[in-house]
């Protein structure tokens, strides 16, 4: 009596089909791993440069201002005729480092000596000690400063107290019948000494 090829013999357990130990990966398989190891890798690499040029952008754009010297800026202070001859008046001007939302901090202001007939001096009205402003007083002919008693003769040099250094000068010339000032960072303090 013969059996059917897939009986299984009686008393025999059933034999399920093996796999082969190692099945070797088929040509279109191994072709799709290489390229998503390609892909994996190019995302990595595009992924870093891009991380970097961010990285680089955040630091210059915050590095940029101490990078950037203001340059300087020609601010109108009036007219010639505004001025008398031998007369110090106060005058106000724009800080030349001033940005859109500076508000009151942008302004600043200065002494201006008119000296001749288109000869002006301008000073500094920040005391070289710390920074307070200094008064013009006219019946001494000194500027004071009442912070600390700092005092500056005529032409801005140290006449007495802390102050370090003579009073800063402004660059000034005459454009257009008007008075120019040319404006730069107000200068502070040197340091208490
Ligand atoms: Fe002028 Fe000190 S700030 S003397």
């Amino acid at each position: 009596m013969s059996t059917e090829p897939n009986q299984p013999e009686a008393g025999k357990k059933p034999q399920l089909p093996q796999p082969s130990e190692k099945t070797p990966r088929s040509a279109p398989d191994a072709r799709m791993l290489r390229r998503r190891k390609f892909l994996n890798g190019l995302c990595i690499g595009v992924g870093t440069v891009s991380l970097g040029s961010i990285f680089w952008a955040v630091i210059g754009f915050m590095l940029a201002p101490l990078e950037d010297e203001p340059a300087g800026t020609w601010r109108s202070v009036g007219k010639v005729e505004d001025f008398k001859i031998g007369s110090t008046s106060i005058v106000k001007l724009e800080d030349a480092s001033s940005v859109p939302w500076a508000g009151y901090a942008g302004k600043t202001a200065a002494w201006l000596r008119r000296d001749g007939e288109s000869e002006f001096t301008c000073f500094s009205v920040n005391c070289t000690h710390l920074g307070c402003p200094v008064r013009w007083i006219e019946t001494a002919e000194l500027f004071m400063c009442p912070c600390h008693g700092g005092v500056y003769y005529k032409d801005g040099s140290v006449a007495a107290g802390p102050p370090p250094e003579p009073l800063p000068q402004y660059k000034v010339r005459v454009f257009n019948g008007s008075v120019q000032v040319l404006a730069s960072p107000v200068p502070i303090t040197h340091g208490a000494g």
